[in-house]
């Protein structure tokens, strides 16, 4: 694959900067061609002038081929920011209009990790469920008070999910598909969820189908990872249970996400899951392999898929490695790159 990418890269917050600046590296050092563009946004940038994502910046922001995102948030303890301002304002914000609607959390067991040697993904609905924001307060502030918080799901976001979720499953040699929710509770929701994937599977019949409940599904995670090939589930389950496996196979500092927007009617965003980690910013500590791996992620969607699977290869190699555990954050970098 040839051509320069237009790349838009909000670095964030404190750590987010110095992991982007390796991901960015190690994408050259692999021989693809980067156009970048920063962009000021996040905690500091609101708390400065306010702006958490214009009208003008987002419409910028889609004119580009793909968004390269650090992190985004406050230091714990820091209350002058109300919660949900950067979250709705800016991630979710962007998660919604650009129609990322696939988050894709990818999972291998590092040696050592509970889930050693698992290899498994996590596809997470990405723009409906209790995150679309329905509900509200009546009363609020008197002994009467009332807060909902709905979940909504659409036949027509269910199915894109689980369709995607199936074809991902078909391509990989286990082809297994779980399908995790609270059905025996969320009567509705759950129903819809599983009458989709039943339907659906039927047009694949190489993939086998499995369902667990939530709360099992946390138990598994931990005892037994690697009955998990691919995971299909609802917004809220899934941003828990990504927590949870990113745990379970080396720490959060190796974990990797993709908001796709598999239709390419927008760019699709790159980010690790991890935090701002203020307590360790501007120190060269954190760990950049996360960032790197959503820079391998962004890499595959862009075509690039060669540069892709040797920015992976080595990161697992390299995650091998005792040097992995006491490294900067910029031999990190240099190292992967160096290897590639
Ligand atoms: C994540 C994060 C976000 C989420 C927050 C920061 C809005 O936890 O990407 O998993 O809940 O999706
Ligand atoms: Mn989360």
């Amino acid at each position: 694959m040839s051509g320069t990418h237009n790349i838009a890269v909000i670095g964030g917050d404190g750590i987010g900067p110095e992991v982007t600046a390796e991901t960015i590296k190690v994408i050259r050092a692999a021989g693809v061609q980067l156009n970048t563009k920063e962009f000021d946004l996040g905690a500091a940038r609101y708390q400065r002038d306010g702006e958490v994502l214009s009208d003008d910046t987002l419409a910028e922001l889609r004119g580009f081929d793909a968004i390269l995102l650090g992190a985004i948030g406050p230091a714990i303890g820091d209350t002058s920011i109300p919660p949900g301002t950067l979250e709705r304002g800016l991630l979710l914000r962007m998660r919604f209009d650009l129609d990322t609607y696939i988050n894709l959390r990818p999972f291998f067991g590092v040696p050592g990790s509970i889930a050693e040697g698992c290899d498994f993904v996590v596809i997470r609905e990405n723009t409906e469920g209790t995150y679309a924001g329905e509900g509200g307060f009546l009363r609020k502030g008197t002994p009467h008070e009332v807060a909902t918080q709905g979940s909504v799901n659409t036949r027509f976001g269910v199915e894109r999910c689980v369709r995607f979720a199936f074809e991902l499953a078909n391509s990989r040699p286990a082809k297994k598909l779980t399908l995790v929710h609270k059905t025996n509770v969320l009567t509705f929701s759950g129903d819809l969820w599983q009458r989709t994937v039943n339907e659906v599977a039927a047009e694949y019949p190489s993939v086998a189908i499995d369902y667990n409940h939530i709360d099992a599904a946390c138990i598994y995670m931990v005892e037994q990872p690697g009955r998990y090939d691919v995971i299909v589930t609802d917004n809220l389950f899934g941003d828990i249970l990504t927590d949870l496996a990113g745990a379970v196979s080396g720490g959060i500092g190796f974990a990797s996400s993709a908001n796709l927007n598999p239709d390419r009617t927008g760019p699709s965003v790159f980010e690790p899951v991890h935090g701002a980690a203020h307590d360790i910013a501007g120190q060269n500590k954190a760990n950049p392999l996360a960032a790197i791996s959503s820079g391998a992620l962004m890499l595959r969607h862009l075509g690039e898929d060669d540069a892709a699977s040797r920015i992976e290869a080595v990161i697992r190699e390299f995650a091998q490695d005792p040097a992995a555990q006491t490294a900067s954050t910029i031999e990190i970098g240099d190292a992967i790159s160096g290897r590639l």
